[in-house]
């Protein structure tokens, strides 16, 4: 059986289930560069109307069977576009957060994209591999998630044949 993976435009009552998801303490420790405290509801809702806000963020919820498993963002870093994702953890493992980023990227046709992960972050990095990104460089900055510095990857999405370049 194929689950109906897709990704639509962000309701807000989606932010109820992204915040439960930000509350799974492994899968804040593994995301790293997240809020500082995922129980503080204030900052995330702080952040997501930046987020909803910002007219070149494109954020996206991911549902299966019409059910809410997480989200995948694509947002500006300086002259370039970062992508990021999260997967409810009670649906990991099940291909979702590579499906859903793969629905991304047939969104935002621009190339090259941009994405962090912290360096032991096996499972984005599964991710990312997947859908085509390579490590670029490794650099080391603080993750609020962690509160200390880590290393992470950063990878980049290379423009083929027939993408958007600019
Ligand atoms: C990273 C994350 C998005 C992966 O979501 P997912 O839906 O489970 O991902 P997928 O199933 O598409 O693929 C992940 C792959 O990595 C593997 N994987 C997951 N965790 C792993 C780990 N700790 N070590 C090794 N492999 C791991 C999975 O088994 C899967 O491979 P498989 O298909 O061969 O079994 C999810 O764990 C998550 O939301 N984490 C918290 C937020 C986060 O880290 N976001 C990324 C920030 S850069």
């Amino acid at each position: 059986m194929t689950d109906d993976l897709r990704i639509r435009p962000v309701r807000e009552d989606d932010l109820v289930e992204f915040f439960v998801h930000q509350l799974d303490p492994t899968a804040s420790w593994m995301a790293a560069f997240g809020a500082e405290d995922p129980t503080d509801r204030r900052a995330f809702a702080a952040h997501w109307v930046r987020i909803l806000t910002g007219g070149e963020n494109l954020a996206r919820t991911v549902t299966v069977d019409g059910a809410v498993v997480g989200h995948v963002l694509a947002f500006p870093v300086g002259e370039t576009i970062e992508v990021s994702y999260w997967i409810d953890p009670a649906c990991w493992g099940r291909g979702y957060a590579t499906r859903a980023l793969a629905a991304l990227l047939r969104e935002v046709t621009r190339r090259p994209l941009f994405a962090r992960t912290a360096t032991d972050n096996a499972g984005s990095l599964t991710v990312l591999r997947r859908c085509g990104f390579v490590v670029r460089e490794t650099g080391r900055g603080y993750a609020p998630g962690r509160g200390h510095e880590i290393d992470e990857y950063v990878l980049e999405l290379p423009a083929s044949p027939g993408t958007d370049p600019r």
